[in-house]
């Protein structure tokens, strides 16, 4: 391990506790669970998982990921791993760990970087954190639709270039919600939390592709085909699998309209980028709102940086005070639970 890797690390205690044995009047060591972490949380729960005590808590102090050897050489021996969606966890990482990890948490509600396949087999269990970060991420998704369709990145470049001159009729027209389609695309939690919040903008006919018809919700469930030719707003809300992936390509945007506003707040993976691309490009559809690309981040030089109709955010779709502090401390309630051998309050089924 260099240097720098080393002092990136936290690692406290010692191992290993001294257990005094009165009846034998011997001493034995016991080694303390170990608890490994790719990154900080936020303030109070990071109090709170250092004062856990009788443990060995590995953290990684870096502002960026964990490197990839770093987590093989951390997780060795680890009973509970917290991690980020930005790492990978694979066969490698669990076989890493070895037999005695118990519980891998993430601090997302998206788990496509986790082989679940593999966990089930070693009977680990995975704790996310659905439901809280709902609202956030609506609203994100909410924000994204709007800018795109009332080309925000072109009017903040205007106000800051110049380009803002005299008043202009047509300058800048984008499209609104009044009497419009939305159609979503996995409506899930955060799904129906989008449809709520711009069903308030005006529109008046929601409509979803999904695998299920959802109970009380005032929408029709649709074939996608259908969906990309009849929706306005189209909001990407469906969690990223072998199904998902991909599935917006060059053949799904030219189905759509072209006064089509597609926004993704999923994963970077559902969407063929150079496909979108090469649609916003051709004015196939109006425009784009993207808080998760492929890679993350976005390379600058990628082609969807230089359209001027695609907004493009750096997956902060859960990025407020108040939801990723309770996505933190459910993290540190999930170890808690595992090393005192209790039901994980937030376990992934
Ligand atoms: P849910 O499980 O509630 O919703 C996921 C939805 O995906 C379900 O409605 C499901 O449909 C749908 N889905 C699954 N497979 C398909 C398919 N083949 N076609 C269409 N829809 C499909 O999860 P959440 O709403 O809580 O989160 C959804 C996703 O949002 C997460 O997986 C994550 O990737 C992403 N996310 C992004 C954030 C960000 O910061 N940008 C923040 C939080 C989440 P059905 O119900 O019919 O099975
Ligand atoms: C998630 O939870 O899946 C997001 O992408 C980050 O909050």
């Amino acid at each position: 391990m260099n240097s720098l890797r080393r002092s990136l690390l936290f690692c406290y205690p010692r191992p290993t506790i001294k257990i005094q044995c009165s009846s034998f009047h011997s001493t034995v060591s016991v080694m303390l669970p170990k608890v490994v972490a790719t990154r900080r949380l936020l303030p109070d729960s990071q109090a709170r998982l250092e004062r856990l005590k009788n443990i060995e808590l590995v953290q990684w102090q870096g502002e960026h990921t964990m490197p990839r050897e770093q987590l093989l050489e951390s997780v060795k021996g680890a009973d509970a791993l917290i991690c980020m969606l930005s790492d990978k966890i694979d066969k490698q990482v669990f076989d890493a760990a070895g037999p005695q990890l118990k519980l891998v948490t993430t601090l997302s509600v998206g788990h496509d970087h986790i082989d679940l396949k593999t966990a089930r087999e070693k009977k680990i269990k995975i704790g996310y954190t659905p439901d809280v970060l709902t609202d956030a991420t609506a609203d994100l998704a909410a924000l994204l639709t709007l800018a795109a369709a009332r080309n925000m990145k072109q009017g903040i470049d205007a106000v800051q270039n110049g380009g803002w001159q005299d008043w202009r009729a047509a300058w800048l027209c984008g499209y609104q919600f009044t009497n419009k389609t939305l159609g979503v695309v996995g409506l899930g939690r955060i799904g129906q939390a989008v449809a709520k919040r711009l069903g308030a903008f005006g529109i008046n006919r929601l409509i979803y592709s999904g695998r299920t018809k959802k109970e009380g919700v005032d929408g029709e469930l649709v074939p996608l085909d259908q969906l990309l030719k009849e929706a306005d707003f189209i909001v990407v809300c469906c969690s990223l699998t072998s199904d998902t992936k991909e599935m917006f390509d060059y053949d799904a945007f030219k189905k759509m309209k072209k006064n089509a506003i597609f926004v993704n707040i999923s994963r970077g993976g559902v969407v063929k980028q150079a496909d979108l691309a090469q649609a916003l490009k051709e004015k196939l559809i109006a425009g784009a709102g993207l808080d998760v690309t492929t890679p993350e981040p976005l390379p600058l030089d990628d082609p969807l940086q230089s359209l001027d109709n695609c907004v493009v955010l750096p997956h902060i779709g859960s990025a407020t005070w108040d939801t990723r502090s309770t996505m933190s401390d459910m993290m540190v309630d999930n170890v808690l639970a595992v090393l005192e051998n209790k039901t994980i309050p937030y376990e992934l089924k």
